[in-house]
C-alpha cells in the first residue's frame, strides 16, 4: 500500500471518531512510536489533556527555542504538575545558535524572510528532527482555520521530510470549540491568551491582535500571510 492509500484510509476511518479513540488506536498500532509536539498553545493543551486523561504512553515534547515568553515556561511547569506528566524539552544546538547570532545579530529575524527562516530552522526545525527520531506518528495541534497556509491540511497526512505519519486531531475544530473545551474541562492555558495573544510562538515574533483580527496577524506580522510559517508544517505530500 502506498503512503497516499494509507492516509486516505485513515482519513475515512477516523473522520467522525473522537480524538481519544484515534489516539488509542495509534498507540496500539505503533506502541512507543507516537509523539506529540506541544507549543503549549490552546489546541496543544487540549491534546495534552486528552493524552493525560487516557493514560496512554504517548511522549509529549516541546521545542524551547530560547526565545519563548516567561508565561509559556510557567505554563509548561503548571501543566506538568496538574497532570503529573513529563514534557520533554528540546533545545537548539548551541554552536549553530552562536554562529547565527554572532554573524547576524540577536534579532536577525526582523531583517529579512531569509534570516527569519534561518532562525526558525536553527531554533525549531533542527531540534524537531532530533525529537522525531524513531517516531512513526507525529501528533500536532494544527487547525485549518488557523491560517491560509493550513486550510487544505487534513487530519492524517504524510510528511515527506521526516517520512512520518502526521495526525492533526483538531484539524476541523473551530476557535469556539477549542475555547469551550478548555473552559469546560478547566484546562490550564497561557495567560497571554487573555491579553489578546491568540497564536503564541517566540516572544519577538508574537504580538497581541485586536478583537476580530485573524490570529496569525499576531505572528511574524511584518511578513505576508503566505510566508507566516516557521516550516514545521509545510512538507506534506498532496498527491
Ligand atoms: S508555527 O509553525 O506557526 O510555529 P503553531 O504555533 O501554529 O506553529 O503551532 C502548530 C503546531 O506546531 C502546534 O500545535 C505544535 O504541534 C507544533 N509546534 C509549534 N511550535 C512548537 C514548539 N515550540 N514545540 C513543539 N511543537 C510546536
Ligand atoms: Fe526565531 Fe522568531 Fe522563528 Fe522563534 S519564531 S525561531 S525567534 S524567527
Amino acid at each position: 500500500m502506498t503512503d497516499k492509500t494509507i492516509i486516505d484510509i485513515l482519513n475515512g476511518q477516523f473522520k467522525q471518531a473522537d480524538p481519544e479513540t484515534t489516539l488509542r488506536f495509534l498507540h496500539e498500532k505503533y506502541p512507543g512510536k507516537v509523539a506529540f509536539s506541544s507549543s503549549l498553545g490552546a489546541e496543544d493543551q487540549i491534546i495534552t489533556h486528552l493524552i493525560a486523561r487516557s493514560g496512554l504512553n504517548i511522549r509529549i515534547f516541546t521545542l524551547d527555542t530560547g526565545r519563548l515568553f516567561y508565561e509559556t515556561y510557567d505554563l509548561i511547569e503548571r501543566t506538568k504538575s496538574k497532570y503529573n506528566i513529563d514534557i520533554e524539552v528540546f533545545f537548539p544546538d548551541h554552536a549553530e545558535v552562536e554562529k547565527m547570532v554572532n554573524k547576524k545579530g540577536l534579532n536577525l529575524f526582523y531583517d529579512s524572510i531569509e534570516n527569519r527562516k534561518l532562525c526558525c530552522t536553527i531554533r525549531k526545525i533542527n531540534p524537531l528532527k532530533r525529537a522525531l527520531e524513531g517516531v512513526q506518528v507525529w501528533v500536532t495541534g494544527i487547525r485549518k482555520e488557523q491560517s491560509v497556509t493550513r486550510k487544505d491540511m487534513a487530519m492524517f497526512e504524510w510528511d515527506n521530510e521526516y517520512n512520518i505519519l502526521k495526525y492533526n486531531p483538531l484539524i476541523d475544530w473551530s476557535e469556539d470549540e477549542v475555547w469551550n473545551f478548555i473552559r469546560g474541562n478547566r484546562i490550564p492555558y497561557n495567560i497571554l491568551h487573555d491579553k489578546g495573544y491568540l497564536s503564541i510562538g517566540c516572544a519577538p515574533c508574537t504580538r497581541a491582535v485586536e478583537k476580530g483580527e485573524p490570529a496569525r496577524n499576531g505572528r511574524w506580522w511584518w511578513e505576508n500571510p503566505e510566508t507566516r510559517e516557521c516550516g514545521l508544517h509545510l512538507r506534506v505530500k498532496t498527491n
